[in-house]
């Protein structure tokens, strides 16, 4: 399959993209840094360049947006429209301009988080976020009934993110960003839409 991956270089794309290569699937790599494919998801006109120049594609699959972190006070609402334009509506928009461009049958594979369903302190806007897009692939589902399907991967923290964001979880289960890899080869090349992928 050709399929376009926003997020290619992270520690969950990186993943997901060896998992898709690993499969034979032809992956365009995108991010903002990159030379051949550069995107930045929380800007519209960018987004419409990127689906316009690979073409059709099979699915399309996200693995970047960030939210900020911090006590909830601090959450002011620059704090806030920064998570919303970046993760929130940068995979809105990736999925709402890739539409036209994705072959019957094809899909939708976002990036969500456990903080939708599991708080933790400071990370009251990632929770409102995530939450929202998983709200969101739910009812896109229906409405791409019979055209494209659309899921959301859902990770605990990483495990090889834990030096990192390890305090922030205490008493969490960690994951291998392997098995957030394998996650996206099953929604991209199984049969399901509408699904919360939490792993
Ligand atoms: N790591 C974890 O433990 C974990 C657990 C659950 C959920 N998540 C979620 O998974 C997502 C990725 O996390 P990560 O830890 O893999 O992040 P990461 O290692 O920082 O990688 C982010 C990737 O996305 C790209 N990127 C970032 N912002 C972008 C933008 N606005 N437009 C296009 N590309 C962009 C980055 O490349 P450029 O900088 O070149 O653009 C990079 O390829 C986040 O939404 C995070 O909340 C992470």
């Amino acid at each position: 399959m050709k399929i376009l991956l926003v997020g290619a270089t992270g520690a969950i794309g990186g993943a997901v993209h060896a998992a898709l290569s690993d499969r034979g699937h032809d992956v365009i790599a995108a991010h903002r840094g990159s030379r051949e494919w550069p995107v930045d998801i929380s800007d519209p006109a960018q987004i419409g360049d990127i689906v316009r120049r690979a073409g059709v594609l099979d699915a399309v699959a996200c693995t970047a947006g960030s939210t900020p972190f911090g006590p909830w006070r601090e959450m002011d609402r620059d704090a806030w429209m920064s998570g919303i334009n970046s993760k929130l509506l940068g995979q809105v928009e990736l999925v709402r301009q890739a539409a036209d461009h994705v072959r019957t049958g094809g899909s939708f594979t976002l990036i969500t988080g456990i903080l939708a369903r599991e708080p933790i302190r400071t990370g009251s806007v990632a929770s409102a976020v995530n939450g929202a897009l998983e709200a969101w692939v739910r009812a896109s589902a229906a409405e791409l009934w019979g055209e494209q399907r659309i899921n959301a991967v859902s990770p605990t923290v990483l495990t090889e993110s834990l030096g990192k964001y390890g305090e922030a979880f205490p008493g969490f289960r960690s994951v291998p960003a392997a098995d957030v890899g394998r996650a996206f080869v099953r929604s991209i090349e199984g049969t399901d839409t509408g699904r919360i992928y939490a792993v």
